[in-house]
C-alpha cells in the first residue's frame, strides 16, 4: 500500500481508503463477508475509512467502531458525516443553513457519531451536503471550531453534492476546511478545472469518492441490470441513466490493457492524479477488496492510455434522479 499526505493535517493515509456506504445500506450485504473484507483491508495497509451517520442511521458507523476495537494496535483514520437536518440529499440552492446545519444539529450529530463509533475523537467530520451560499454564516464556523477545541473532532471536511464540484470553492477559502470529498473518476473529471487547483494552493486534502461511478466503471452493470426496489440504485439507475452510462463504459472497453480489468483501470486513473489524497471505493466482497488494494503499487497508467481516458470525460448536470 502506498500512502499520501492528507493535506495540512499531515496524516499519512492509504491511497486506497474504504467507502462504507454500501456495506450498511445497499441490498446484498453479508455481515460475515463485510467483516472479513474490513479486517483484510487493515491487514493490507488500508487506514482510512469513510462512513456517515446516514448510512443506515448509524449502522455503518457502528461497524467501523467494531473494526477499531478489533485492531487496537493500528492507527485507523475515521471519517464520518453530519446528515442535513432536513434529510434531503442533495441540498438545493434555496435551502438555508437552518434547514440543513443549524449549530445545535452539528453538535448533536457529532455526539451521535462519537457514540456510534465508540471513540472520544473523530478524525474527520464532514458536512454530508453543502451550499457555498452558507459560507459567511458564522454559526457553522463556530460550531466546528468548538468541536475542534473540545477535542471531539480533529479535522473538518465538506462532501460536495454530485456533479457540483465548484459548490464549495468560497467555503474552502475560509481556512476552516481541511478536506473536500468529491466524485472523481474517468467520467467525472470536472473537479480538475477549479477545485483541485484550489485544493493544491490551500493544501486541502482531496477524497475521491465513487471511483466506479456507483458500479458502471466496473463493467458489471448492463442495460438489463435491475436493482431491488429497496436499493437506492433502483432510483438512481433509471433507464435514462443506466443506458447512457453503459454506452459510455462501452466506449472505454477497447482501451483496457491485457490482464487488467475495467475496475483496475478506473482506480489507476484516479491514482495517477497526485492531488488526490485517497480514493474510497465501496467494496464488500473480499476479491474486490484485494484487487482494489492491489492497484496501490506505485505504477501509473501509461501516458498514452491516460491521455485517451481523459477524452472520456462526461460532464453531467444534477437532475431529478441524480440524488
Ligand atoms: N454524498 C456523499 O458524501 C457520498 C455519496 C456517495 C458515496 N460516498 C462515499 O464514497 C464511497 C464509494 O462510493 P460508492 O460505494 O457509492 O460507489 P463506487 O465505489 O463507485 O462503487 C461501488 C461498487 O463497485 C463494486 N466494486 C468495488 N470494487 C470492485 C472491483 N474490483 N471489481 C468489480 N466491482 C467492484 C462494489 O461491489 P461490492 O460492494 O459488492 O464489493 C460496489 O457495487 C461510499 O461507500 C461512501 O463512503 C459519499
Amino acid at each position: 500500500m502506498q500512502y499520501r499526505t492528507f493535506g495540512r493535517t499531515g496524516w499519512k493515509v492509504s491511497e486506497i481508503g474504504y467507502g462504507m456506504w454500501g456495506l450498511a445500506a445497499w441490498t446484498g450485504s453479508d455481515e460475515k463477508e463485510i467483516e472479513a473484507s474490513l479486517d483484510a483491508a487493515v491487514d493490507l495497509g488500508c487506514n482510512f475509512f469513510d462512513t456517515a451517520w446516514a448510512y443506515s442511521s448509524g449502522k455503518s458507523e457502528k461497524i467501523l467502531g467494531g473494526l477499531l476495537r478489533r485492531h487496537p494496535q493500528s492507527r485507523l483514520y475515521t471519517a464520518t458525516k453530519i446528515p442535513p437536518k432536513n434529510f434531503i440529499w442533495p441540498s438545493k440552492r434555496d435551502f438555508t443553513l437552518d434547514d440543513c446545519f443549524p449549530p445545535e444539529h452539528i453538535i448533536e450529530y457529532t455526539e451521535k457519531s462519537l457514540k456510534n463509533i465508540g471513540v472520544e475523537t473523530i478524525d474527520l467530520q464532514q458536512f454530508h451536503v453543502w451550499e457555498d451560499g452558507w459560507v459567511d454564516d458564522e454559526r457553522w464556523q463556530k460550531a466546528v471550531s468548538k468541536l475542534k477545541e473540545e477535542g471531539k473532532i480533529r479535522a473538518v471536511g465538506v462532501s460536495v453534492n454530485r456533479w457540483e464540484p465548484d459548490n464549495c470553492l468560497k467555503t474552502l477559502k475560509t481556512g476552516l476546511i481541511d478536506s473536500v470529498q468529491v466524485i472523481y473518476n474517468i467520467f467525472d473529471q470536472a473537479p480538475e478545472d477549479s477545485l483541485f487547483p484550489l485544493c493544491e494552493e490551500l493544501n486541502i486534502a482531496v477524497i475521491a469518492r465513487v471511483p466506479f461511478d456507483e458500479g458502471t466503471l466496473t463493467g458489471a452493470i448492463t442495460k438489463d441490470t435491475k436493482f431491488p426496489e429497496d436499493d437506492w440504485r433502483s432510483s438512481y439507475f433509471v433507464p435514462e441513466n443506466l443506458e447512457s452510462s453503459v454506452e459510455h463504459v462501452q466506449k472505454i472497453r477497447a482501451f483496457v490493457p491485457a490482464g487488467m480489468t475495467i475496475a483496475e483501470m478506473a482506480l489507476r486513473f484516479i491514482l495517477c492524479n497526485k492531488t488526490i489524497s485517497t480514493t474510497i471505493p465501496g467494496m464488500r466482497k473480499l476479491n474486490h477488496l484485494k484487487s482494489n488494494i492491489g492497484t496501490s503499487d506505485g505504477k501509473d497508467l501509461p501516458p498514452d492510455l491516460l491521455a485517451e481516458l481523459k477524452k472520456h470525460r462526461w460532464d453531467r448536470q444534477p437532475t431529478s434522479w441524480s440524488q
